[in-house]
Parts: C-alpha cells; sequence; structure tokens
C-alpha cells in the first residue's frame, strides 16, 4: 500500500530506505524536516505487512511541473518492477502534473532511460565528483501505461 508520511514514526520506519536514496545523515535529518512540513515536499511509502519497501519524494514545481526528490526500493526487491510502479504511482498520484524532473548519476541514468526519461549530462556538482544527469519525462513519453497501482505488492514468497 502506498502511503503518505505524515509522522516521525513512518519518517523512523522508513529511515533505511532514505539512507540508500540520500547517502548521508546529515541530507536525511535536513529532508525530513521538509518532508513533515512542508506542503510543497512529499513523500510516499510502499508500505508491506514485512515494512517498508519502497520510498519516493516529490517536489511540486510552479506550474505542471515536479521533481522526484528521492526514490529508493529495498535491495531485495530490486528488479521486480517495483521502481517503475513507484514512478507510475508518481503519475497517478499528480494527474495534473505534465513533466517530471529529476538530478541523477550513473548508478540509476539506465533505469530512467528504460522507463522512457531523456537524460542529459550536467556535470559533477564539484570538480572530481560524479557527472550528473538531468532527467525529464512528459506525460505523454512515460513508458507503460500510467494507472494507480495495486493497493498491495506481495513477495513472491509471500505466498500470495
Ligand atoms: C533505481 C531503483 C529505484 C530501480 O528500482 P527497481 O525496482 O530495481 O527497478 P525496476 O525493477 O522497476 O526496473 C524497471 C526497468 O529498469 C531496468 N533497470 C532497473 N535498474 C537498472 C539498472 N541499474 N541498470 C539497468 N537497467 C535497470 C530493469 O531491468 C527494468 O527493465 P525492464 O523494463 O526490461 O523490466 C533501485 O535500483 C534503487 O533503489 N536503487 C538505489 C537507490 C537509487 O539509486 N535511487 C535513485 C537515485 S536518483
Amino acid at each position: 500500500m502506498l502511503t503518505l508520511v505524515t509522522s516521525p514514526h513512518q519518517w523512523e520506519e522508513a529511515l533505511p530506505l532514505l539512507m540508500d536514496a540520500m547517502g548521508r545523515w546529515s541530507a536525511v535529518s535536513e529532508w525530513g524536516r521538509r518532508y513533515l512540513t512542508d506542503p510543497e515536499d512529499t513523500l510516499w511509502v510502499w508500505e508491506t505487512p514485512r515494512g517498508p519497501v519502497g520510498v519516493i519524494g516529490f517536489h511540486r514545481q510552479p506550474g505542471r511541473s515536479a521533481e522526484i526528490t528521492h526514490i529508493a526500493i529495498h535491495s531485495p526487491w530490486r528488479g521486480r518492477g517495483l521502481g517503475r510502479q513507484l514512478i507510475q504511482a508518481a503519475w497517478s498520484r499528480h494527474p495534473d502534473v505534465e513533466q517530471l524532473v529529476l538530478e541523477t548519476d550513473d548508478d540509476a541514468i539506465a533505469f530512467y532511460r528504460r522507463l522512457g526519461w531523456d537524460c542529459q549530462a550536467i556535470g559533477p556538482k564539484k570538480p572530481g565528483w560524479r557527472t550528473r544527469y538531468r532527467c525529464t519525462c512528459s506525460r505523454n513519453d512515460a513508458s507503460g501505461s500510467i494507472v494507480d497501482v495495486g493497493s498491495h505488492f506481495m513477495r513472491k514468497d509471500d505466498g500470495a
């Protein structure tokens, strides 16, 4: 079930995933404040009976655009289509948004390109750092049908 994070308790449950997405506790802490208090910033967590398996965060931009600020799937669940479903959920939960944007690096760029995003290198943030990419996707170019994802997503070994 995809749930909007509104409480510190939900936030704490998602901490390992947020570390996967952000890499630094200082960033996790700063974004925690934003996601819990700023109406422009929202975080969704994919809950299962075994706990959270995915997170996706958004920042609303002016006009009909939104930025995917963070996305992470718990490592045992990767490669099962859950990342794709979270992006599809992004579209369906924001019906007024016509364009999604994000920044990423080499680790995830193939994922976004596979989903129909256009990604252009913008160079490293600082000399010696890894190359960053600015990726965009319009609703018309999104790969796969944009439907609301199912309310539950079970692991194969959950007996579903
Ligand atoms: C990037 C991430 C969210 C992808 O989630 P996922 O659930 O593994 O992705 P999916 O299974 O939905 O993959 C969708 C498609 O992209 C492809 N894909 C996913 N990750 C890929 C990768 N690293 N390289 C190449 N292709 C990839 C899949 O093979 C699949 O292709 P298909 O259409 O042939 O089935 C996940 O790997 C993750 O959490 N990574 C760590 C955090 C991170 O890097 N976040 C992004 C920072 S911007």
